[in-house]
């Protein structure tokens, strides 16, 4: 016994009205649970909906183009009817399962590229179609933004369709190889970017290499981060704090709540602390928009996650009406459904500004690039012990290296320096928050 199973869209966070990019399923397809049927794409992410049973794809009632919310019908499925299938099924109609988001790195008010993007593609790369053009709605958007003609990009898509990641590899090799027809780069103008091509090297002439595809997060991180590495301009300030007494009393703490298994993480001081300093220095809590400068009431502090497959960047609503404890079980929480691949695109929107900490690994100093569109990030290394000059004889103390990359366009270096000595002071004797209103 079988019975057919309505497919609908499960919780996709605050989007509403999503195009569907990618059927990835046909009729007739026998599926397994949990496998990806279909692609849907914010301004923020991109997001694989899960398979709620398995089962065979019986009709498919969205197509791509189609604008869809939570609960919109998009297929059915023909699933096995009795024992676990049947509960399975039961469930899933229940509450489906999350999709699965790639962040867009967070921009949704991407500048424009450099002009060595636009619209003259490179000669490397022919048109796919030689003329008509297949792309959704949303990609077209996407070439539009980036002043991308269609008609030069190579589809990889199913059915020669021209896919969101094949507009963003047209435009890295036209920016990579700086070949833009008609113009030698010395005649370009000087706005442009006139790069020399990628080197294009045969590696095994030197030894035995093995060659992997990059993974989904990175082809995607790496496209908004060379972006944001061109297109802002970046100055890092660095500045050391003394955490003695705050490591010290950290240490205490969890020792105190060892049993009960609360901890408190460096990592939530340091957003605590940069909410503080947001509230003193609020260019810092903004996003450029146009001509104008967007100042943002909220504090949603984003940080920067390692995973197996890239970096992701999570962030923390409301980081001011939260306490430490709450921060940091919530941060836990968050870098686990990163590395498990769990995180939502409600995960990771509406961040102020993003803290990237090696401090449990190493290192001296980092200049990390700024997650446009914000407009400055906080990277910190590891605390040492080191000696320190306290008037009359050096003592030990244990010192956090700062690292503050921040937008000149938006910020200037007097600003950043006192933002440093802020945040230095306020984890230099964190009873100081407790005076702030
Ligand atoms: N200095 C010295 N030691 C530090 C430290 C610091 N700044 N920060 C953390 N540690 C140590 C602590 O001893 C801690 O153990 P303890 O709490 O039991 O004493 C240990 O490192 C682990 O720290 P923890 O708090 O569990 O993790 P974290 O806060 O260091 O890191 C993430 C959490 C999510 C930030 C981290 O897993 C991660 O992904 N980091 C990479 C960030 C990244 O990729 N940045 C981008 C660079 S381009």
């Amino acid at each position: 016994m079988t019975r057919l199973i309505d497919v609908t869209v499960p919780d996709i966070g605050d989007y509403k009205d999503v195009p569907v990019i990618e059927l990835l399923v046909q009729p007739g397809d026998h599926i397994a649970a949990d496998d990806p049927i279909l692609t849907l794409e914010s301004d923020k992410a991109t997001m694989d909906v899960p398979a709620p049973v398995a089962g065979i794809v019986r009709e498919l009632l969205a197509k791509v183009g189609d604008r869809v919310s939570q609960g919109s019908l998009v297929m059915k499925i023909e699933t096995a009817e009795g024992g676990t299938a049947a509960a399975a099924a039961e469930a899933a109609q229940a509450a489906p399962p999350a999709p699965v988001a790639v962040p867009v790195a967070a921009a949704p008010a991407a500048p424009p590229p450099p002009p060595a993007a636009e619209p003259s593609a490179p000669a490397a790369l022919p048109p796919a179609l030689g003329g008509k053009v297949h792309a959704s709605p949303s990609v077209r958007g996407y070439a539009r933004e980036l002043g991308v003609d269609l008609a030069q990009v190579r589809a990889s898509g199913s059915k020669g369709r021209i896919t969101r990641e094949d507009i963003t590899t047209h435009v890295k090799a036209a920016m990579s190889s700086g070949s833009v027809p008609g113009k030698t780069p010395a005649a370009a103008p000087g706005n442009g970017l006139d790069l020399l091509p990628w080197p294009k090297i045969d590696f095994a002439k030197f030894g035995p290499i093995e060659t992997q595809p990059l993974s989904r997060i990175k082809k995607i991180s790496g496209a908004n981060l060379s972006r944001n590495a061109v297109v802002i301009p970046h100055v890092t300030n660095f500045d050391e704090a003394d955490i003695t007494d705050l490591e010290a009393f950290r240490v205490a703490l969890n020792k105190e709540h060892d049993k009960s298994g609360r901890k408190l993480t460096m990592l939530a001081f340091l957003i605590k602390a940069c909410v503080s300093a947001l509230r003193k220095f609020p260019e810092f809590n903004a996003s450029l928009d146009g001509d104008n400068l967007v100042l943002k009431k909220y504090f949603h502090i984003a940080f920067a996650a390692d995973t197996p497959n890239g970096l992701v960047v999570p962030v923390i609503r409301d980081a001011d009406r939260k306490g430490l404890y709450e921060i940091a079980a919530e941060a836990a929480e968050l870098a686990k459904k990163a590395r498990d691949g769990k995180l939502g695109p409600a995960d990771m929107s509406g961040g102020c500004f993003t803290v990237s900490s090696l401090g449990g690994i190493g290192g001296t100093a980092f200049t990390p690039i700024i997650n446009a569109p914000e407009v400055a990030i906080l990277g910190v290394t590891k605390a040492q012990t080191k000696p320190v000059w306290d008037g009359q004889q050096f003592v030990p103390r244990l010192i956090l290296p700062l690292c503050l990359s921040w937008d000149h366009r938006v910020v200037d270096g007097v600003l950043a320096a006192r933002f440093l000595v802020h945040l230095q002071s306020v984890l230099g004797d964190f009873r100081r928050i407790s005076l702030e209103g």
